[in-house]
Protein backbone atom coordinates (compact mmCIF):
# COMPACT_ATOMS: atom_id res chain seq x y z
CA UNK A 1 0.00 0.00 0.00
CA UNK A 2 1.62 3.26 -0.68
CA UNK A 3 0.31 6.53 0.74
CA UNK A 4 1.50 9.82 -0.80
CA UNK A 5 0.37 13.56 -1.14
CA UNK A 6 -0.28 15.55 -4.67
CA UNK A 7 -0.97 18.69 -5.63
CA UNK A 8 -3.99 17.83 -7.60
CA UNK A 9 -7.46 18.75 -7.57
CA UNK A 10 -10.19 15.60 -7.45
CA UNK A 11 -12.37 17.29 -10.75
CA UNK A 12 -9.68 15.83 -12.57
CA UNK A 13 -7.37 13.27 -10.48
CA UNK A 14 -8.22 10.12 -11.77
CA UNK A 15 -8.96 7.31 -9.37
CA UNK A 16 -11.35 4.60 -8.28
CA UNK A 17 -12.60 6.72 -5.22
CA UNK A 18 -12.12 10.17 -3.84
CA UNK A 19 -13.27 10.56 -0.26
CA UNK A 20 -14.68 13.88 1.46
CA UNK A 21 -15.42 14.37 5.08
CA UNK A 22 -18.48 15.67 5.84
CA UNK A 23 -18.64 17.70 9.46
CA UNK A 24 -21.86 17.41 11.23
CA UNK A 25 -22.61 20.87 10.61
CA UNK A 26 -25.70 22.16 8.44
CA UNK A 27 -23.98 25.60 7.18
CA UNK A 28 -20.78 24.01 5.83
CA UNK A 29 -22.47 21.05 4.49
CA UNK A 30 -25.47 23.43 2.54
CA UNK A 31 -22.29 25.58 1.32
CA UNK A 32 -20.61 21.89 0.66
CA UNK A 33 -22.80 21.70 -2.93
CA UNK A 34 -20.63 24.48 -3.98
CA UNK A 35 -17.95 22.23 -5.29
CA UNK A 36 -20.27 20.10 -7.27
CA UNK A 37 -20.77 22.26 -10.90
CA UNK A 38 -24.35 24.11 -10.98
CA UNK A 39 -26.87 21.80 -12.99
CA UNK A 40 -24.55 19.01 -13.33
CA UNK A 41 -25.93 15.22 -12.42
CA UNK A 42 -23.76 15.20 -9.20
CA UNK A 43 -24.53 18.34 -7.45
CA UNK A 44 -28.47 17.61 -8.25
CA UNK A 45 -27.76 13.97 -6.14
CA UNK A 46 -26.27 15.97 -3.71
CA UNK A 47 -28.18 18.35 -3.14
CA UNK A 48 -31.05 15.58 -2.68
CA UNK A 49 -29.08 13.89 -0.31
CA UNK A 50 -28.78 16.98 1.54
CA UNK A 51 -32.57 17.79 1.37
CA UNK A 52 -33.41 14.25 2.29
CA UNK A 53 -31.30 14.01 5.13
CA UNK A 54 -29.25 11.06 4.20
CA UNK A 55 -26.18 12.65 4.83
CA UNK A 56 -25.99 15.17 7.99
CA UNK A 57 -22.12 14.66 9.05
CA UNK A 58 -22.78 12.41 11.43
CA UNK A 59 -19.81 9.85 12.12
CA UNK A 60 -22.02 6.49 11.06
CA UNK A 61 -22.88 7.89 7.71
CA UNK A 62 -21.47 7.06 4.45
CA UNK A 63 -22.45 7.93 1.02
CA UNK A 64 -21.79 7.05 -1.90
CA UNK A 65 -21.94 9.12 -5.44
CA UNK A 66 -21.59 8.11 -8.73
CA UNK A 67 -20.48 11.08 -11.05
CA UNK A 68 -21.26 11.07 -14.57
CA UNK A 69 -18.50 11.27 -17.30
CA UNK A 70 -16.51 14.40 -16.94
CA UNK A 71 -17.91 15.58 -13.49
CA UNK A 72 -15.10 14.16 -11.66
CA UNK A 73 -11.68 12.66 -12.20
CA UNK A 74 -12.89 9.18 -9.98
CA UNK A 75 -15.29 6.53 -10.96
CA UNK A 76 -16.74 7.49 -7.43
CA UNK A 77 -17.34 9.60 -4.62
CA UNK A 78 -17.67 8.52 -0.95
CA UNK A 79 -18.70 10.42 1.62
CA UNK A 80 -18.13 10.41 5.15
CA UNK A 81 -19.30 11.09 8.48
CA UNK A 82 -17.35 13.47 10.58
CA UNK A 83 -18.83 14.05 13.12
CA UNK A 84 -19.36 17.05 15.35
CA UNK A 85 -17.02 20.03 14.61
CA UNK A 86 -16.57 20.98 18.41
CA UNK A 87 -15.54 17.27 18.86
CA UNK A 88 -12.94 16.68 16.44
CA UNK A 89 -9.24 15.98 16.95
CA UNK A 90 -6.74 14.30 15.88
CA UNK A 91 -8.66 10.90 17.00
CA UNK A 92 -11.70 11.69 14.62
CA UNK A 93 -9.48 12.12 12.03
CA UNK A 94 -7.72 8.38 12.23
CA UNK A 95 -11.39 6.64 12.21
CA UNK A 96 -12.49 8.59 9.44
CA UNK A 97 -9.41 8.33 7.45
CA UNK A 98 -9.79 3.93 8.68
CA UNK A 99 -13.82 4.61 7.27
CA UNK A 100 -12.76 5.78 4.12
CA UNK A 101 -10.24 3.11 3.67
CA UNK A 102 -12.55 0.29 4.61
CA UNK A 103 -15.65 1.91 2.33
CA UNK A 104 -13.26 2.03 -0.78
CA UNK A 105 -11.62 -1.55 -0.18
CA UNK A 106 -15.27 -2.60 0.20
CA UNK A 107 -16.14 -1.47 -3.02
CA UNK A 108 -13.17 -3.07 -4.51
CA UNK A 109 -11.52 0.44 -5.34
CA UNK A 110 -7.47 -0.25 -5.44
CA UNK A 111 -6.84 3.75 -5.77
CA UNK A 112 -8.30 6.31 -3.31
CA UNK A 113 -7.91 9.73 -3.05
CA UNK A 114 -7.99 11.51 0.31
CA UNK A 115 -9.05 15.87 0.77
CA UNK A 116 -8.00 15.50 3.93
CA UNK A 117 -10.21 17.32 7.07
CA UNK A 118 -9.18 20.09 9.25
CA UNK A 119 -9.13 19.88 13.06
CA UNK A 120 -8.55 21.79 15.56
CA UNK A 121 -5.15 23.59 15.40
CA UNK A 122 -3.08 21.24 13.64
CA UNK A 123 -1.01 21.46 10.78
CA UNK A 124 -1.00 19.46 8.05
CA UNK A 125 1.88 17.00 8.16
CA UNK A 126 0.15 16.41 11.27
CA UNK A 127 -3.33 15.31 10.18
CA UNK A 128 -1.62 13.26 7.21
CA UNK A 129 0.12 11.39 10.04
CA UNK A 130 -3.32 10.62 11.71
CA UNK A 131 -4.88 9.48 8.59
CA UNK A 132 -1.83 7.46 7.22
CA UNK A 133 -2.21 5.83 10.83
CA UNK A 134 -6.11 5.19 10.70
CA UNK A 135 -5.76 3.99 7.19
CA UNK A 136 -3.14 1.13 7.23
CA UNK A 137 -4.55 -0.19 10.83
CA UNK A 138 -7.91 -0.38 9.62
CA UNK A 139 -7.47 -1.89 6.71
CA UNK A 140 -5.42 -5.16 8.66
CA UNK A 141 -6.85 -8.18 8.80
CA UNK A 142 -5.09 -11.41 10.00
CA UNK A 143 -6.71 -13.86 7.15
CA UNK A 144 -4.09 -15.66 6.76
CA UNK A 145 -5.36 -19.08 7.35
CA UNK A 146 -8.50 -18.75 5.23
CA UNK A 147 -8.93 -20.74 2.45
CA UNK A 148 -8.96 -18.23 -0.74
CA UNK A 149 -11.68 -18.58 -3.17
CA UNK A 150 -10.77 -15.98 -5.39
CA UNK A 151 -8.01 -13.16 -4.46
CA UNK A 152 -9.08 -10.13 -2.39
CA UNK A 153 -9.04 -7.19 -4.24
CA UNK A 154 -6.40 -4.60 -2.16
CA UNK A 155 -6.33 -1.18 -1.58
CA UNK A 156 -3.19 -0.13 -3.63
CA UNK A 157 -2.93 3.68 -3.32
CA UNK A 158 -3.90 6.03 -1.51
CA UNK A 159 -3.39 10.06 -2.27
CA UNK A 160 -3.99 12.65 -0.32
CA UNK A 161 -4.77 15.47 -2.45
CA UNK A 162 -4.09 19.55 -2.38
CA UNK A 163 -5.30 22.17 -4.86
CA UNK A 164 -2.80 24.60 -4.04
CA UNK A 165 0.47 22.52 -2.64
CA UNK A 166 -0.26 23.16 0.51
CA UNK A 167 -2.47 20.87 3.27
CA UNK A 168 -3.29 23.24 6.41
CA UNK A 169 0.24 25.33 6.15
CA UNK A 170 2.49 22.07 5.57
CA UNK A 171 4.45 21.33 2.36
CA UNK A 172 4.36 18.76 0.35
CA UNK A 173 7.81 18.19 1.87
CA UNK A 174 6.59 18.23 5.38
CA UNK A 175 3.36 15.86 4.88
CA UNK A 176 5.02 13.36 2.95
CA UNK A 177 8.26 12.97 6.18
CA UNK A 178 4.97 12.91 8.30
CA UNK A 179 3.36 10.40 6.25
CA UNK A 180 6.69 8.08 6.00
CA UNK A 181 6.77 7.92 9.97
CA UNK A 182 3.22 6.94 10.49
CA UNK A 183 3.89 4.16 7.82
CA UNK A 184 6.40 3.17 9.73
CA UNK A 185 4.97 2.94 13.14
CA UNK A 186 1.62 1.51 11.92
CA UNK A 187 3.84 -1.45 10.30
CA UNK A 188 5.39 -2.19 13.86
CA UNK A 189 2.00 -2.14 15.16
CA UNK A 190 0.81 -4.40 12.24
CA UNK A 191 3.66 -6.71 13.35
CA UNK A 192 2.66 -6.53 17.16
CA UNK A 193 -1.01 -7.83 16.04
CA UNK A 194 0.51 -10.50 13.74
CA UNK A 195 2.40 -11.46 16.41
CA UNK A 196 -0.83 -11.44 19.11
CA UNK A 197 -2.86 -13.14 16.53
CA UNK A 198 -0.80 -16.05 15.52
CA UNK A 199 -2.19 -19.32 16.89
CA UNK A 200 -0.33 -20.98 20.37
CA UNK A 201 0.64 -23.92 18.07
CA UNK A 202 2.73 -21.77 15.87
CA UNK A 203 4.03 -19.45 18.69
CA UNK A 204 6.21 -20.67 21.31
CA UNK A 205 9.04 -18.74 23.24
CA UNK A 206 11.97 -19.93 20.49
CA UNK A 207 9.19 -18.55 18.06
CA UNK A 208 9.48 -15.12 19.78
CA UNK A 209 13.30 -15.03 19.93
CA UNK A 210 13.42 -15.87 15.86
CA UNK A 211 10.86 -13.48 15.10
CA UNK A 212 12.97 -10.31 17.26
CA UNK A 213 15.95 -11.89 15.70
CA UNK A 214 14.50 -11.22 12.17
CA UNK A 215 13.41 -7.76 13.42
CA UNK A 216 16.65 -7.06 14.61
CA UNK A 217 18.61 -8.27 11.56
CA UNK A 218 16.14 -6.03 9.63
CA UNK A 219 16.10 -3.13 11.50
CA UNK A 220 19.50 -2.98 12.90
CA UNK A 221 19.24 -3.78 16.65
CA UNK A 222 20.85 -6.55 18.66
CA UNK A 223 19.11 -9.80 19.69
CA UNK A 224 20.76 -12.30 22.06
CA UNK A 225 18.24 -15.20 23.23
CA UNK A 226 18.80 -17.28 26.14
CA UNK A 227 17.75 -21.05 26.39
CA UNK A 228 17.85 -23.78 29.37
CA UNK A 229 21.34 -23.90 30.08
CA UNK A 230 21.73 -19.70 29.87
CA UNK A 231 18.19 -19.61 32.14
CA UNK A 232 19.71 -21.92 34.87
CA UNK A 233 23.02 -20.15 34.92
CA UNK A 234 21.68 -17.02 35.37
CA UNK A 235 19.09 -18.56 37.99
CA UNK A 236 16.34 -17.08 36.05
CA UNK A 237 14.26 -19.18 38.42
CA UNK A 238 10.66 -17.65 37.85
CA UNK A 239 11.04 -18.08 33.69
CA UNK A 240 12.38 -21.76 34.75
CA UNK A 241 9.58 -22.68 37.00
CA UNK A 242 6.84 -21.03 34.92
CA UNK A 243 7.56 -22.78 31.81
CA UNK A 244 8.78 -26.17 33.61
CA UNK A 245 5.25 -27.58 32.63
CA UNK A 246 5.78 -27.45 29.05
CA UNK A 247 7.58 -29.57 26.67
CA UNK A 248 8.72 -26.13 24.96
CA UNK A 249 11.93 -24.30 25.57
CA UNK A 250 11.76 -20.92 27.83
CA UNK A 251 13.60 -18.30 26.44
CA UNK A 252 14.44 -14.46 27.41
CA UNK A 253 15.23 -11.76 25.18
CA UNK A 254 17.60 -9.12 25.13
CA UNK A 255 17.09 -6.40 22.57
CA UNK A 256 19.80 -4.14 22.38
CA UNK A 257 19.34 -0.64 20.41
CA UNK A 258 21.91 2.11 20.79
CA UNK A 259 20.76 5.12 18.29
CA UNK A 260 22.33 7.76 20.93
CA UNK A 261 25.49 9.61 19.85
CA UNK A 262 27.05 8.23 22.91
CA UNK A 263 26.56 4.24 23.56
CA UNK A 264 27.08 4.90 27.25
CA UNK A 265 23.90 6.98 27.48
CA UNK A 266 22.25 5.92 29.91
CA UNK A 267 18.98 3.45 27.81
CA UNK A 268 15.35 3.31 28.83
CA UNK A 269 14.51 -0.61 28.74
CA UNK A 270 11.84 -1.97 28.00
CA UNK A 271 10.46 -5.29 29.98
CA UNK A 272 7.66 -7.93 28.33
CA UNK A 273 5.43 -10.34 29.10
CA UNK A 274 6.22 -13.06 26.77
CA UNK A 275 3.53 -16.22 28.00
CA UNK A 276 2.90 -17.98 24.44
CA UNK A 277 -0.02 -19.52 26.12
CA UNK A 278 -1.09 -19.40 29.36
CA UNK A 279 -3.53 -22.54 30.62
CA UNK A 280 -3.12 -21.53 34.38
CA UNK A 281 -1.17 -24.35 34.71
CA UNK A 282 -1.89 -26.61 37.45
CA UNK A 283 -4.25 -23.79 39.16
CA UNK A 284 -6.01 -24.39 35.20
CA UNK A 285 -8.34 -21.89 33.95
CA UNK A 286 -11.61 -22.46 33.18
CA UNK A 287 -12.31 -23.32 29.46
CA UNK A 288 -14.40 -20.92 28.24
CA UNK A 289 -12.21 -17.72 26.76
CA UNK A 290 -9.28 -19.31 27.38
CA UNK A 291 -8.20 -19.36 23.68
CA UNK A 292 -7.79 -15.84 24.28
CA UNK A 293 -4.74 -16.28 26.17
CA UNK A 294 -2.67 -16.97 22.84
CA UNK A 295 -2.03 -13.43 23.02
CA UNK A 296 -0.92 -13.39 26.65
CA UNK A 297 2.77 -12.49 24.80
CA UNK A 298 1.19 -9.35 23.97
CA UNK A 299 3.52 -7.63 26.18
CA UNK A 300 6.52 -8.93 24.55
CA UNK A 301 4.76 -8.00 20.72
CA UNK A 302 4.87 -4.64 21.42
CA UNK A 303 8.64 -4.03 22.86
CA UNK A 304 10.08 -6.10 19.45
CA UNK A 305 7.82 -3.89 17.65
CA UNK A 306 8.55 -1.31 19.40
CA UNK A 307 12.19 -1.63 19.28
CA UNK A 308 11.94 -2.37 15.71
CA UNK A 309 9.98 1.07 15.19
CA UNK A 310 12.90 2.74 17.41
CA UNK A 311 15.30 1.53 15.05
CA UNK A 312 13.15 1.89 11.60
CA UNK A 313 13.05 5.34 12.03
CA UNK A 314 16.58 5.69 13.66
CA UNK A 315 15.96 7.64 16.78
CA UNK A 316 19.28 8.76 18.63
CA UNK A 317 18.51 6.94 21.93
CA UNK A 318 19.45 4.02 23.60
CA UNK A 319 17.08 1.78 24.10
CA UNK A 320 16.90 -1.97 25.48
CA UNK A 321 14.15 -4.59 25.27
CA UNK A 322 14.34 -7.79 27.64
CA UNK A 323 11.47 -10.17 26.95
CA UNK A 324 10.40 -13.07 29.48
CA UNK A 325 8.93 -16.30 27.58
CA UNK A 326 7.30 -19.21 28.60
CA UNK A 327 4.63 -21.42 27.88
CA UNK A 328 2.14 -22.13 31.12
CA UNK A 329 1.21 -25.97 31.22
CA UNK A 330 0.02 -27.99 33.47
CA UNK A 331 1.80 -31.60 33.60
CA UNK A 332 3.51 -34.05 35.92
CA UNK A 333 6.81 -31.84 35.67
CA UNK A 334 4.67 -28.19 36.05
CA UNK A 335 5.16 -26.17 39.14
CA UNK A 336 2.26 -26.66 42.14
CA UNK A 337 0.49 -24.17 44.03
CA UNK A 338 2.81 -24.17 47.42
CA UNK A 339 6.29 -24.12 45.84
CA UNK A 340 8.59 -21.40 46.49
CA UNK A 341 11.78 -20.07 44.64
CA UNK A 342 14.29 -18.13 45.47
CA UNK A 343 15.14 -15.34 42.74
CA UNK A 344 18.70 -14.60 41.94
CA UNK A 345 18.57 -10.87 44.08
CA UNK A 346 17.77 -13.51 47.28
CA UNK A 347 14.02 -13.16 47.22
CA UNK A 348 11.99 -15.95 47.55
CA UNK A 349 8.85 -16.04 46.40
CA UNK A 350 5.57 -18.82 47.06
CA UNK A 351 3.81 -19.27 44.32
CA UNK A 352 0.12 -19.70 45.77
CA UNK A 353 -1.20 -19.98 42.00
CA UNK A 354 0.33 -20.95 39.28
CA UNK A 355 -2.20 -18.63 37.43
CA UNK A 356 -0.10 -15.67 38.21
CA UNK A 357 2.95 -16.29 36.36
CA UNK A 358 3.20 -13.27 34.72
CA UNK A 359 4.78 -11.14 37.54
CA UNK A 360 6.77 -14.66 37.86
CA UNK A 361 8.74 -14.49 34.97
CA UNK A 362 8.62 -10.43 34.60
CA UNK A 363 10.94 -10.50 38.15
CA UNK A 364 13.82 -12.09 36.31
CA UNK A 365 13.61 -9.33 33.79
CA UNK A 366 13.20 -6.56 35.85
CA UNK A 367 16.25 -8.14 38.13
CA UNK A 368 18.44 -8.33 34.85
CA UNK A 369 17.63 -4.63 34.00
CA UNK A 370 19.75 -3.06 36.94
CA UNK A 371 22.79 -3.75 34.93
CA UNK A 372 22.09 -0.84 32.24
CA UNK A 373 21.61 1.48 35.12
CA UNK A 374 18.83 2.57 33.20
CA UNK A 375 17.04 6.17 32.65
CA UNK A 376 13.44 4.40 33.31
CA UNK A 377 12.33 1.03 32.77
CA UNK A 378 8.81 0.41 31.86
CA UNK A 379 7.53 -2.98 31.54
CA UNK A 380 4.08 -4.52 29.54
CA UNK A 381 2.21 -7.37 30.49
CA UNK A 382 -1.41 -8.84 30.04
CA UNK A 383 -1.39 -9.19 33.81
CA UNK A 384 -4.44 -8.94 35.85
CA UNK A 385 -8.34 -9.95 35.10
CA UNK A 386 -8.66 -7.34 38.18
CA UNK A 387 -7.17 -4.65 35.53
CA UNK A 388 -9.66 -5.24 33.38
CA UNK A 389 -12.58 -5.58 35.86
CA UNK A 390 -11.46 -2.26 36.69
CA UNK A 391 -10.44 -0.36 33.51
CA UNK A 392 -12.26 -2.58 31.07
CA UNK A 393 -11.28 -2.51 27.66
CA UNK A 394 -10.65 1.42 27.43
CA UNK A 395 -7.54 2.36 29.09
CA UNK A 396 -4.14 0.75 30.28
CA UNK A 397 -3.54 0.42 33.81
CA UNK A 398 -0.11 2.08 34.78
CA UNK A 399 1.51 1.96 38.53
CA UNK A 400 5.01 2.61 39.24
CA UNK A 401 7.40 4.80 40.60
CA UNK A 402 9.20 7.56 38.04
CA UNK A 403 6.96 9.91 38.65
CA UNK A 404 8.27 12.16 35.24
CA UNK A 405 7.39 9.16 33.65
CA UNK A 406 4.01 8.69 34.09
CA UNK A 407 3.69 12.24 33.36
CA UNK A 408 4.84 11.93 29.73
CA UNK A 409 2.56 8.70 28.99
CA UNK A 410 -0.70 10.17 30.57
CA UNK A 411 0.06 13.31 27.84
CA UNK A 412 1.30 11.35 24.96
CA UNK A 413 -1.12 8.62 25.67
CA UNK A 414 -4.18 11.71 25.31
CA UNK A 415 -2.62 12.04 22.02
CA UNK A 416 -2.07 8.96 20.48
CA UNK A 417 -5.35 7.63 21.69
CA UNK A 418 -3.54 5.21 23.40
CA UNK A 419 -4.77 6.50 27.09
CA UNK A 420 -3.19 5.52 30.29
CA UNK A 421 -4.82 5.65 33.65
CA UNK A 422 -2.60 5.48 37.01
CA UNK A 423 -3.97 3.15 39.68
CA UNK A 424 -2.49 3.51 43.40
CA UNK A 425 0.25 1.64 44.89
CA UNK A 426 -0.43 2.35 48.48
CA UNK A 427 1.83 0.25 50.93
CA UNK A 428 -0.16 -0.53 52.57
CA UNK A 429 -1.39 -2.97 49.32
CA UNK A 430 1.62 -4.76 50.71
CA UNK A 431 0.67 -6.46 53.47
CA UNK A 432 -1.62 -8.54 50.78
CA UNK A 433 1.45 -10.19 49.16
CA UNK A 434 3.20 -11.46 52.54
CA UNK A 435 3.87 -14.83 52.84
CA UNK A 436 3.99 -17.06 55.32
CA UNK A 437 6.98 -19.20 54.23
CA UNK A 438 8.42 -17.04 51.80
CA UNK A 439 9.23 -13.30 50.97
CA UNK A 440 6.81 -12.72 49.42
CA UNK A 441 3.87 -14.53 47.56
CA UNK A 442 2.41 -14.45 44.12
CA UNK A 443 -1.29 -13.57 44.86
CA UNK A 444 -2.71 -11.11 46.66
CA UNK A 445 -6.42 -12.41 47.32
CA UNK A 446 -9.48 -11.01 46.27
CA UNK A 447 -9.02 -7.35 46.36
CA UNK A 448 -6.91 -4.51 44.56
CA UNK A 449 -5.66 -7.49 41.91
CA UNK A 450 -3.84 -4.78 39.65
CA UNK A 451 -2.23 -3.42 42.26
CA UNK A 452 -0.73 -5.96 44.34
CA UNK A 453 0.69 -7.80 41.43
CA UNK A 454 2.36 -4.31 40.53
CA UNK A 455 3.64 -4.57 43.88
CA UNK A 456 5.08 -8.00 43.86
CA UNK A 457 7.21 -6.45 40.55
CA UNK A 458 7.75 -3.48 42.47
CA UNK A 459 10.15 -5.62 44.96
CA UNK A 460 12.48 -6.45 42.43
CA UNK A 461 12.82 -2.69 40.90
CA UNK A 462 15.45 -0.45 42.20
CA UNK A 463 15.45 2.52 39.84
CA UNK A 464 12.93 4.44 38.05
CA UNK A 465 9.93 2.32 36.92
CA UNK A 466 6.84 2.10 35.36
CA UNK A 467 4.33 -0.71 35.31
CA UNK A 468 1.66 -0.96 32.40
CA UNK A 469 -1.32 -3.65 32.80
CA UNK A 470 -2.21 -4.00 29.19
CA UNK A 471 -4.83 -6.82 30.01
CA UNK A 472 -7.75 -5.13 28.82
CA UNK A 473 -6.17 -2.97 26.21
CA UNK A 474 -4.47 -6.21 23.79
CA UNK A 475 -6.84 -7.25 22.46
CA UNK A 476 -10.46 -6.18 21.30
CA UNK A 477 -13.68 -7.58 21.76
CA UNK A 478 -15.76 -5.92 19.08
CA UNK A 479 -13.90 -4.04 15.80
CA UNK A 480 -14.18 -0.26 15.87
CA UNK A 481 -12.89 1.98 13.10
CA UNK A 482 -9.15 1.31 12.86
CA UNK A 483 -8.82 -1.43 15.86
CA UNK A 484 -10.05 -5.20 14.57
CA UNK A 485 -11.41 -7.79 17.23
CA UNK A 486 -8.50 -9.74 18.50
CA UNK A 487 -4.87 -8.46 18.61
CA UNK A 488 -4.33 -4.64 18.88
CA UNK A 489 -0.29 -4.29 18.79
CA UNK A 490 -1.40 -1.37 22.36
CA UNK A 491 1.20 0.67 22.99
CA UNK A 492 3.95 0.47 20.27
CA UNK A 493 2.61 3.90 19.05
CA UNK A 494 2.68 5.41 22.61
CA UNK A 495 5.76 3.79 23.42
CA UNK A 496 7.11 5.30 19.91
CA UNK A 497 5.97 8.55 20.74
CA UNK A 498 7.70 8.75 23.77
CA UNK A 499 10.71 7.24 22.77
CA UNK A 500 11.11 10.00 20.16
CA UNK A 501 10.10 12.99 22.37
CA UNK A 502 12.72 11.64 24.64
CA UNK A 503 15.37 11.81 22.12
CA UNK A 504 14.83 15.33 21.32
CA UNK A 505 14.94 16.29 24.80
CA UNK A 506 18.35 16.78 25.26
N1 LIG B 1 -2.82 -13.60 31.61
C1 LIG B 1 -3.64 -13.51 32.77
C2 LIG B 1 -4.35 -12.17 32.91
C3 LIG B 1 -5.36 -11.81 31.86
C4 LIG B 1 -6.70 -12.01 32.09
C5 LIG B 1 -4.98 -11.22 30.68
C6 LIG B 1 -7.64 -11.65 31.14
C7 LIG B 1 -5.91 -10.86 29.72
C8 LIG B 1 -7.25 -11.08 29.98
C9 LIG B 1 -2.78 -13.69 34.02
O1 LIG B 1 -1.68 -14.52 33.88
C10 LIG B 1 -3.65 -14.29 35.07
O2 LIG B 1 -4.07 -15.39 34.88
N2 LIG B 1 -3.91 -13.53 36.12
C11 LIG B 1 -4.72 -13.99 37.19
C12 LIG B 1 -4.05 -13.63 38.47
C13 LIG B 1 -4.70 -14.23 39.68
C14 LIG B 1 -4.49 -15.73 39.70
C15 LIG B 1 -4.10 -13.59 40.90
C16 LIG B 1 -6.07 -13.30 37.08
O3 LIG B 1 -6.10 -12.11 36.72
O4 LIG B 1 -7.07 -13.95 37.29
MN1 LIG C 1 -2.17 -16.57 34.27
ZN1 LIG D 1 -0.94 -14.72 32.00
Amino acid sequence: MKITVQKANWKSFKADAVAFFQPEDTKWLESSLQYYDKGSALHSQASQMLSGGDMTGKKDEQIVLYPTKGEAGAKRIILIGLGKPEKSSLEVVRRAAARAAKKARSLKSKTLAIYLPHVGRHDGATIAAAATEGILLGLYKFDKFFKKEEPDTKLESVTFLTDDGKIFGSTVAQVTKAIERAELIANATIFARDMENEPSNNKFPETLANWAMEAGKKSGFKVTAFGPAELRKHNMVGIIAVNQGSVKEARFIIMEYNGAKKSSDAPIVLVGKGITFDTGGISIKPAAGMGDMKSDMSGAATVIATLKAAADLKLPINVVGLVSSAENMPSGSATRPGDVITYSNGLSAEIDNTDAEGRLVLADALIWAERYNPKSVIDLATLTGACVVALGHVTTGMMGTDEVMKKTLKKIGDDVYERVCELPIYEEYEDLIKSDVADIKNVGGRWAGAITAALFLKRFTNYPWIHLDIAGTARSEAASDYIPKGGTGVAVRLLTQMLTEESEKK
